[in-house]
């Protein structure tokens, strides 16, 4: 719970007489966490208009330039890998200028030294709670002083503001840890998991679902849903998440958004009914949107062309056939809003997936004159948030799970809204071992989307076993995304199997401190863990990627035990000291693990991996 005396906030007050210009710096400070949160507040009190360029939201000088800059960089299937580079002389960046946080870079920068690993040593870290165009900059200047600037991006940004009016920067947070990139994650796992991120479900272990999406894509009608629908529950799934292609006339991705009413051919009872006959079978019913975008074969785009945002009489680029709605004006989010509302409010629905499928590209609106396009990228991401606020405050009992295209808006400025997010649409088991990882380096396990899909998986055709699978994604929201019915008996009983194993782990693995141990950028394998809060239970995972021929032993020192204790370790049945585990290491080598060759070798012995539990002996 939220103390009052937990955070204190510094405001500094500065004047520029000349233009009577005044600003408020915010400083604000936590108790129990190494952490500033930082931004501005533009006020202009004179007689004169002045015009913002550029407004950061924080800018930090360093008196050396002995770091190295760490960075989240990507693309779609592929985002938030980890990058270290030495900082030079000049400047080096990350930005986006896609009107989302996006695939390619994340808001995110780190100056660490040298020897700083994940468990030892100093790294500050910065990051931006913001959705839209950002700049996060590394400058080191001929003196080898080092200058950190975060904000939104200035490049197509202007902001005019007259006598009265004022402009706030979003926040940046800013990270200081002595304990390794570790530390650093941790601090920003707790100020973002339970303190950015609110309401209802905040606090709560995330409900083990199935989305439809690699089943059926857009092909599937009630009686097909529901069949998906029977079986999964008796695995134990607890939530049925409807994806793209329930609404207008939507039977691929060339029509109908925009037009949030069902699709009654497909449903013929609707959403209600839909909803209705999951909630009878025992589950609780999500639903898709994608409330940004709209198709020109709709209805909507026909009613409204001039919605959406692009200069009339200039070539307009699509993305994936879809346009983006002009969310900087109120009158298109109302409308939006208005459609979403009546099919929430209508239906028994427990959650949403919020879509968005393409970069921003001619950025125009036709709600304003020419003199005020610079506010438009911004105005657009207000008009996301408003969205939001005016969703989870009418059903605020809904989880909320943002995506973009997967992972191309993993920011910050959404999980205030929703406590996840899809972190990829590559599902694939060795491909989550890197992207979850990376995630992990600013966001929570819980905000990250994480499902069990089909093999060959579906975005690189590669087979891993099911066990894999689940053991990369349950450090995560787990799920799955597969068509239960396609699943043998015998794989059927292993997910009765998994999803009775994260039922009873899902709070240590969601709401435990989360701890990276091996990173999988750096060679053959990959391994992290969680620990109770009271170190008396502990989860590893390890990841080998490719089968290693008469290998070495391997032991991983663990972190974040107790010395003292005595941990009983399942898979090596053996009891170890805290010590022993932290500075000798966990022995996960196969032949330790009661795996002998043989038995090893039946089964294909790439993409292996081991969950081990820790429990304290008292
Ligand atoms: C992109 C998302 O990342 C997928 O999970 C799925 O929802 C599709 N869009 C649907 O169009």
């Amino acid at each position: 719970m939220e103390q009052d005396n937990e955070a204190d906030t510094l405001e500094l007050y500065l004047k520029d007489q000349l233009p009577g210009t005044e600003m408020i710096l915010f400083y604000t400070i936590f108790v129990n966490v190494p952490a500033i949160a930082r931004s501005a507040k533009i006020m202009q009190t004179g007689e004169e208009e002045i015009v913002l360029n550029r407004v950061m939201s924080v800018s930090v000088d360093f008196p050396d330039k002995e770091f190295e800059m760490i960075e989240l960089t990507g693309a779609w299937s592929r985002e938030r890998a980890v990058k270290i580079r030495k900082l030079e002389h000049g400047t080096q960046s990350v930005y986006s200028m896609r009107g989302c946080s996006s695939h390619h870079y994340n808001p995110f920068l780190a100056l660490k030294r040298r020897e700083t690993t994940e468990g030892n040593g100093e790294v500050y870290g910065f990051s931006l709670v913001y959705s839209g165009n950002f700049l996060a900059q590394a400058d080191v200047d001929t003196y080898d002083t080092t200058r950190i600037t975060m904000g939104i991006h200035p490049d197509t940004f202007s902001w005019t503001l007259k006598k009265g009016e004022s402009f706030q920067t979003p926040e940046a947070v800013l990270v200081y840890s002595d304990q390794g990139l570790n530390g650093m994650s941790q601090a920003y796992h707790t100020l973002y998991r339970s303190r950015l991120a609110k309401g209802y479900w905040r606090d709560k272990e995330r409900p083990i679902l199935i989305n439809n999406w690699e089943a059926t894509y857009f092909d599937f009608d009630e009686e097909k849903i529901l069949s998906i629908v029977k079986t999964a529950k008796s695995l134990g799934v607890e939530l049925f998440v409807l994806d793209d292609g329930w609404f207008g006339e939507r039977n691929d991705d060339t029509r109908s958004l925009g037009d949030w009413y069902p699709n009654l051919e497909k449903l013929p009872d609707g959403i209600t009914g839909i909803a209705k006959r999951v909630e009878a079978e025992g589950m609780k019913f999500g639903l898709w949107f994608e409330p940004e975008m709209v198709n020109k074969n709709s209805h909507l785009y026909r009613e409204h062309p001039d919605w959406i945002l692009g200069d009339k009489g200039r070539r307009l680029s699509h993305g994936r056939n879809q346009y983006v709605l002009d969310f900087s004006r109120d009158e298109v989010v109302d409308a939006i809003y208005g459609q979403m509302y009546k099919v929430l409010s209508e239906a028994p629905i427990s959650y949403v997936k919020w879509d968005m499928n393409r970069s921003m590209s001619e950025v125009y609106s036709t709600g304003v004159g020419s003199g005020d396009q610079g506010k438009v990228f911004h105005r657009y991401i207000l008009g996301v948030d408003r969205l939001y606020y005016m969703l989870t405050k009418a059903f605020p009992k809904i989880l909320f799970e943002s995506c973009a295209s997967g992972g191309g808006r993993f920011d910050p400025g959404l999980l205030y809204y929703a406590p996840q997010c899809w972190t990829s649409d590559d599902t694939d088991a060795v491909e989550r071992c890197k992207i979850q990882y990376g995630t992990s380096l600013v966001y929570p396990v819980s905000s990250m989307g994480s499902h069990v899909s089909a093999v060959p998986n579906h975005q690189l055709l590669r087979n891993s076993s099911l066990e894999m699978r689940a053991n990369v994604a349950y450090f995560g929201t787990f799920g799955y995304e597969l068509d239960p019915n396609r699943l043998t008996e015998e794989e059927k009983e292993e997910v009765k199997e998994q999803i009775g194993f994260m039922k009873k782990y899902r709070r240590l693995i969601q709401f435990g401190t989360f701890y990276r141990l091996v990173s999988p950028f750096e060679g053959n394998e990959m391994a992290w863990m969680v620990v109770s809060e009271d170190q008396r239970n502990a989860m590893v995972g390890y990841y080998r990627i490719l089968q290693t021929v008469n290998g070495p032993y391997r032991k991983i020192r663990l972190q974040g035990l107790d010395p003292d204790k005595i941990y009983h370790v399942s898979r090596i049945e053996e009891d170890l000291y805290g010590d022993e585990l932290l500075w000798y290491g966990l022995d996960v080598s196969d032949a330790s693990s009661g795996e002998n060759r043989e038995e090893y070798n039946g089964r294909n012995g790439d993409y292996q991996s081991k969950l081990f539990l820790l429990r304290s002996i008292e």
